[in-house]
């Protein structure tokens, strides 16, 4: 079994939180145990609790648009969520549903070494970006520590208000230049404290 395997399986057993109690499915993520692309989202919704996968609700059926716009399938990359667990009604993941989940998508990341990680939204962004605004950087790689972290708008968010679409739509075309010149893109990894206050 692989360590990402025996990771789904601590997952599937996962009681940190009370999303243990209402949830359906775990949607541990999914995709290629040696993708160069992580998508990080933000939490399971109807579709996903219901099939334990992430993104196959509107959301993913868009992000597969997107990702078939710069010639990839679901299948290329590795796609998972800042939370594990569906959060009732889908509301907005709590602080300590994070924190809890934090180990997890730390756990997926060292495992799966992506040379590039897409945020998708404001929560999974945060994670790397903690005083940014998304509408001020979207679309704006950051290298750090030898990976690239490009923070986009959520797709579910695109879908339904056209000025992010644009922005989505035009952000993942910048995708397959990223990853050609990665290994020649300045690392931020020293500058990051200082310059994040004064740039977001
Ligand atoms: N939205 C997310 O953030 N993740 C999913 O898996 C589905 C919808």
């Amino acid at each position: 079994m692989s360590k990402l395997t025996e990771l789904y399986e601590e997952i599937a057993a996962c009681q940190r939180c009370d999303l243990a109690k209402s949830r359906t499915k775990v949607v541990p993520g999914e995709g290629p145990e040696d993708a160069e692309i992580m998508f990080i989202g933000e939490a399971p919704g109807f579709h996903e609790d219901r099939q334990g996968r992430p993104f196959v609700g509107a959301a993913g059926r868009f992000l597969e648009e997107l990702l078939a716009s710069i010639g990839l399938k679901r299948e290329d990359v590795y796609i998972c969520n800042v939370i594990k667990c569906r959060p009732p009604g889908n509301r907005d993941p709590l602080p300590e549903e994070i924190e809890a989940c934090r180990p997890f998508l730390d756990r997926q990341i060292e495992l799966v070494q992506p040379k590039l990680i897409v945020t998708l939204g404001r929560y999974s962004m945060a994670r790397y970006f903690p005083n940014a605004k998304i509408s001020r950087i979207h679309g704006q790689p950051r290298k750090m520590g030898g990976v690239i972290y490009y923070p986009m708008y959520h797709p579910a968010a695109a879908l339904h208000q056209p000025r992010y679409r644009a922005d989505i739509e035009r952000d993942i075309l910048k995708i397959p230049q990223l990853l050609e010149e990665i290994d020649h893109m300045a690392d931020d990894a020293q500058a990051l404290q200082a310059e994040q206050l004064s740039l977001f």
